[in-house]
Formats: C-alpha cells, structure tokens, sequence
C-alpha cells in the first residue's frame, strides 16, 4: 500500500477507525504510583507488538488503541493535558445510574480471530506485570450478524470515511493533541429474562427499529431518537461506536461492552445525560430498564506520533 501522507498539523491517529471486527478484548487497568516508568516503557512498544502478533495474519487485521485516563494523564505525562480530558461524571437519573469507576490505561483491542486479541493482551499484559491492576478485562465477539444480545443489529448508523474521521479525530482545537479522540467506555448487563419475555413490537418500540430488518422507525423516546442528537444549526452530533457483546450463559451473564470515540467527549456525554437524566416529556432511554451499566470510564486516546515519545515525554517531565 502507498505510504499515507502525515500532515504536520494532523499527526498519524492510533487505529481508532478499524472497520468492524469479530472479535474484541477491552482491558481496563489502574496504575498504581510506581508504575508510571513500566508504563512509559510500553507505550511506545503498543505498535510493534501489534506487527509482531498480525504480521503473519494481515486478514484478521490485528489492532491496539490505547488510552489514558485524567488522573492518570498528569502522573504519566504531566502538562499539558488534552483540552478536555476529566474523569467520567456519574449520572443519576431518576431510575437508573451510570457509573463512574476507576481506569488508568484503557487497551481496545480488535481482529478478526479471538486468538491475537488474546495474544497481544497476554503479551501487554506481561510487560506491565507488576505496574498496574487489572480492573476489568472483557473478550467480546460478533454476533450474528453483527446484533447485540438483545437481538437487534447494532452499528448500523455510524458515520463512515471522512465523516467518521471528522466525528472522531481531535484538530486544531487542541492542536498539541491533534490525531486524538475521546474514548467512553460503559460495560452493560442485560436482563435478557425480561428482555424476552416482549413481544417484538414492544421490542422494537424500545429501540426504535425493526428486529429482523433493521429498519428506522421513528418511535419518539426510543434508543434511537433519544441518541439523535442535533446542534445548534441542525446539524446531527456524531460519535463511532464499536460496542460489542459478551457474556458467559452459565454465570446468567449477557452484557453489551459500549465504546464510542467522538472527538468532543460533550457529545457521548450529551447522549448520556438524555438517556439516564431523561428528556422532558419522555424520561428515561427504555433501554435502560433492560441493561445497567457496570462501569463507566473516559479516556484520550493520543495519536500514535504522541505514544512514539511516550518515553521522552514522561522522561522529561
Ligand atoms: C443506536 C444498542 C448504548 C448511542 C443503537 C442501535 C442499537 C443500539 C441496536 C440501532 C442501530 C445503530 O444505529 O447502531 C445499544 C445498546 C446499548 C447502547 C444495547 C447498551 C445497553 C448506547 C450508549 C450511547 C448510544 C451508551 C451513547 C453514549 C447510540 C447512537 C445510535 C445508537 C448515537 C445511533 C442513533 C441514530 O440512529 O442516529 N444503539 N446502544 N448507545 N446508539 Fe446505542
């Protein structure tokens, strides 16, 4: 492939735009005072053990995005900080909560086999031996074709190409973190029992498209319509997301791993307030009354230029 050309202003992202993939392992570890020079030390290693690990199995298309929580950010790197990174704000709603939980270093890691997620985690893994504490670790895979647990295609209105890159990538906003994007991780367990026990049409009601077809249907009050979210000019307000199912059928546990990049984190925010805090006149994302969310974490993913110097950077601090 023809090298891609770096502009000075936009440095090289991390992989945060990977098409979708069939399977997934998201790793969410604190760092423990110590650990910042382990840390260092690998950060700048992430791409080349993602060559080591795919380079033999390009059609699987092997991926790392790493992240880095606020508190982390300052013993890591010290100023400047991206512009808007802070910890996840919890949300009490009237009904339901999302949490806000510990997370230093997020690794979102994506192929097309279980089997070198695995491997790179293994391998990350051992590097920071010592350094961190894993507080949760998920494998997650496709499922169908590409639904979620609760049945329903998931992804479908994701903006793609450019439009994607403009929803994601942080510029001359923040130009010293350009080639950046905000990262909202909320781990989520279904009531799969409940779920079920609707008919379809409620179901779809819930959502706000059809279950077999995937079609819109414009339910005010849905997941769907409390997610559209505009500006002031009209303009819809976009975020990529990349959730993925997960569970283990003998623990009874069914969940949905969210992660969305935006390259504003005011705007998963925005979606979350609307559906935790609810919207006058319709309350509540009814979504929420079948999954709550476990965890609830915001990281910023640097650009890849960012994490080559990783080393330097916390060196000269
Ligand atoms: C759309 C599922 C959580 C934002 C959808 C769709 C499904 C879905 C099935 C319709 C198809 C699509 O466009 O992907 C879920 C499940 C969740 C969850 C199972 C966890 C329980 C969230 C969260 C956010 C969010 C936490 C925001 C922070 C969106 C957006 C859309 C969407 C922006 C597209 C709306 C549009 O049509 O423009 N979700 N979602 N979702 N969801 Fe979620």
């Amino acid at each position: 492939a023809p090298p891609v050309p770096r502009s000075p202003s936009r440095p090289q992202p991390q992989p945060v735009l990977g098409p979708p993939a069939p399977a997934a392992l998201f790793l969410v570890v604190t760092v423990p005072p110590g650990g910042e020079e382990t840390v260092r030390g690998l950060l700048p290693d992430l791409a080349g053990l993602q060559r080591s690990i795919g380079f033999a199995s390009p059609e699987a298309a092997l991926t790392c995005v790493a992240g880095v929580g606020s508190d982390a950010w300052d013993r890591l790197f010290g100023a400047p900080r991206p512009a808007a990174l802070h910890p996840f704000e919890e949300l009490r709603g009237p009904r339901h909560t999302a949490v806000s939980t510990p997370g230093d270093l997020l690794f979102h890691i994506r192929a097309g086999r279980p089997d070198l997620c695995f491997a790179l985690a293994a391998e990350v893994l051992r590097r920071l031996r010592g350094a961190v504490v894993v507080v949760d670790e998920v494998q997650a895979f496709k499922y169908f074709d590409s639904r979620n647990l609760l049945g329903f295609v998931d992804g479908t209105e994701n903006p793609v190409g450019q439009g994607a890159a403009d929803a994601v990538l942080t510029g001359e906003e923040d130009a010293g973190f350009a080639g950046g994007s905000y990262a909202v991780v909320q781990k989520y367990l279904h009531d799969v029992d409940s779920w079920e026990a609707l008919a379809v049409e409620a179901q779809e009601k819930v959502i706000g498209r059809t279950k077999l077809t995937n079609l819109e249907l414009g339910v005010p009050g849905s997941h769907v319509e409390v997610n559209t979210v505009l500006d002031g000019d009209g303009r819809e307000q976009r975020v990529v997301r990349a959730a993925m199912p997960f569970g283990r059928p003998g623990q009874g546990e069914f969940g949905t791993y969210f992660i969305s990049y935006a390259r504003d984190p005011h705007v998963p925010e925005t979606m979350l307030r609307r559906m935790f805090l609810g919207l006058p006149g319709t309350g509540h994302d009814p979504i929420l009354d079948f999954s709550r969310a476990v965890t609830g974490t915001l990281f910023f993913v640097p650009s890849a230029d960012f994490l080559d110097e990783a080393a330097e950077r916390g060196a000269a601090r």
